[in-house]
């Protein structure tokens, strides 16, 4: 069972102004995949607190996967991209360029998200955009595919079956 830590960018979400309604999201579709969720934590948009918290949680060997919500869009506070990529080693583009393509066939917005993907040591971190209704049209886009990938970052599949 993978570990995954869901990280929100938002503001409002972390001054208790706004309720956040993306991480549940995530949380709920990820258990019910499967996954077991270790950590959820809802930040400001601060760059360097959010690369910060990101490396932590990867170089601690606390979640196999980490997924963010919020944060990528073309708001002068929407930085969760640039964290991202300050801490990541290696750029996973399929995972962004697949849930670009999924969203873009529900709506032209999709291209609005500038989000990524990058692997930290043995973590997969993969950005989602703030609203729920985002969060799991972008993830039914990539967890066919999620497993597998886990399966080799982490060692338990050493090549991909024909
Ligand atoms: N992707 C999907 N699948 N569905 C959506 O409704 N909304 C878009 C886009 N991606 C959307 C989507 C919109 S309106 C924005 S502004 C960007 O994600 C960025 O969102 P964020 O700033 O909350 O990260």
């Amino acid at each position: 069972m993978y570990r995954v830590a869901i990280l929100t960018a938002s503001d409002k979400g972390a001054a208790g102004t706004r309720e956040d309604l993306s991480g549940p999201a995530a949380a709920k579709i990820m258990e019910e995949a499967g996954y077991f969720v270790v950590e959820t934590k809802i930040l400001p948009d601060e760059r360097a607190l959010l690369s910060r918290t990101m490396a932590e949680l990867c170089d601690e060997g606390r979640a196999d996967l980490i997924l963010t919500t919020g944060g990528t869009g073309f708001s002068p506070r929407d930085w969760t991209p640039e964290a991202t990529l300050d801490i990541g080693e290696r750029q996973v583009p399929g995972f962004s360029e697949a849930m670009r393509a999924a969203s873009l066939a529900i709506t032209p917005r999709a291209m609005l998200s500038r989000g990524v993907s990058v692997i930290r040591k043995k973590t997969l971190i993969v950005n989602l955009p703030g609203s729920p209704k985002a969060v799991q049209e972008n993830l039914e886009a990539i967890l066919p595919a999620l497993g597998h990938g886990l399966d080799i970052l982490t060692g338990s599949a050493g090549e991909c079956a024909r």
